[in-house]
């Protein structure tokens, strides 16, 4: 066996950088659980003063920053010894109601990372997970972590990208937004079109329950309704926009789904279809976008979807032509995609 160490010395620079992240995932959390950027982004402070801000303990707070320092999450000054945060470091990390919010990303992926154990067994068994057997950390970090992307991108880009939805909209319409999880895109979409009907739904009962709850802290729960229901046994018919924002490719038998969509419709309908970025082959996938949807997919998706009837498994990273497949074997004659971020694909799908 000969050894490159020049590749070595790569591949373990790569390792170490990634454990480090995954150290610092915890600490990350703990930054968001206890107000720490908010804190750091109104200003320069040590350690003393960071702790003083947030009532917390100087001593853990200091080495908390030397982590985030070492991670490029936050500035550390040697003259003042003070530490600080950028425009775009505070832009990502401490407003949860801006355009990204990074940490809830690592809310979702340590609520995830709980499951291990039961997913190694999993892999043995060839038994599936389901979403609602997660820690709820996955259901409430899976809405901080998408919530800023669709308030940042739905209305703006993604509604008028769809053929003459935005006025239907405006004019008031009737829309299910079907996978609903805590709600997000449903109060969005209730909040910007008040003349329309919103009704959410989800198969998983404690995200409805959520979902209610946000629905009305957000004043418009005499508009936007939820009801516990799978993809495929959702209620009501006459529809003229369906959403499936981040979930047909969970689904078990994401088919069935899209069978029913189509006859809840009215034959002018739109389906707007938000999945995960991706390429329609392995190789097209492995980059950074990929790596962290095939291995959330291994730990959410894919065990989801084995825990469903229905024979399919997409994950993440189904890509277009797998989407594609699914929408036009229900019926669906028009497909396309109308709308891309560098984490989702939009598509609109029509009878
Ligand atoms: C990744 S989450 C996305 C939630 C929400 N749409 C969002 O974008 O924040 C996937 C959601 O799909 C739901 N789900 C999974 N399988 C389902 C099915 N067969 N029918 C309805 N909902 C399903 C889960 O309960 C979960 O809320």
């Amino acid at each position: 066996m000969t050894i490159d160490t020049g590749k070595l010395q790569e591949f373990l620079g790569r390792f170490i950088a990634d454990l480090g992240a995954t150290l610092a995932a915890g600490n990350v959390v703990i930054g968001h659980r206890l107000g720490l950027y908010q804190a750091l982004a109104a200003g320069p402070a040590s350690p003393e003063e960071l702790a003083a801000r947030t009532q917390t303990s100087p001593r853990y707070i200091a080495e908390w920053l030397g982590g985030q320092a070492a991670g490029g999450y936050v500035e550390y000054d040697q003259a003042t010894g003070t530490y600080s945060m950028t425009e775009e470091q505070a832009f990502a990390l401490a407003n949860p109601d801006g355009g990204v919010y990074a940490p809830g990303a690592f809310v979702l992926a340590l609520g995830a990372l709980k499951a291990e154990r039961r997913i190694a067994d999993a892999f043995r068994t060839g038994a599936g997970l389901a979403w609602h057997e997660h820690d709820e950390d996955v259901f409430l970090g899976c809405e901080q972590f998408f919530r800023p992307g669709y308030t940042a991108n739905l209305v703006s880009s993604w509604i008028p990208a769809l053929h003459g939805v935005d006025g239907k909209l405006r004019a008031g319409a009737k829309v299910a937004d079907i996978g609903c999880g805590l709600g997000a895109s449903t109060i969005l979409l209730a909040c910007e079109y008040p003349n329309s009907a919103v009704i959410g739904s989800d198969y998983h009962d404690r995200s409805i329950e959520i979902a209610r709850e946000r629905a009305g802290d957000a004043g418009v729960a005499g508009r936007v309704s939820f009801e516990v229901a799978s993809a495929a046994r959702f209620s009501g018919t006459g529809y003229d926009l369906a959403a499936t924002f981040d979930c047909l490719h969970d689904m078990g038998d994401p088919l069935a789904a899209a069978r029913h969509i189509r006859q809840a419709l009215t034959a002018d309908g739109t389906w707007l279809i938000v999945e995960p970025y991706a390429g329609n082959t392995i190789t097209d996938n492995l980059n950074p976008v990929g790596r962290m949807y095939y291995n959330g997919s291994t730990l959410l998706c894919v065990p989801n979807a084995m825990a469903q009837a229905g024979g399919y498994t997409l994950g993440a990273q189904a890509g277009e032509a797998a989407i594609r497949q699914i929408v036009t074997g229900a019926g669906f004659t028009r497909f396309r995609r109308a709308a891309e971020t560098p984490f989702n694909l939009i598509y609109e799908a029509r009878p």
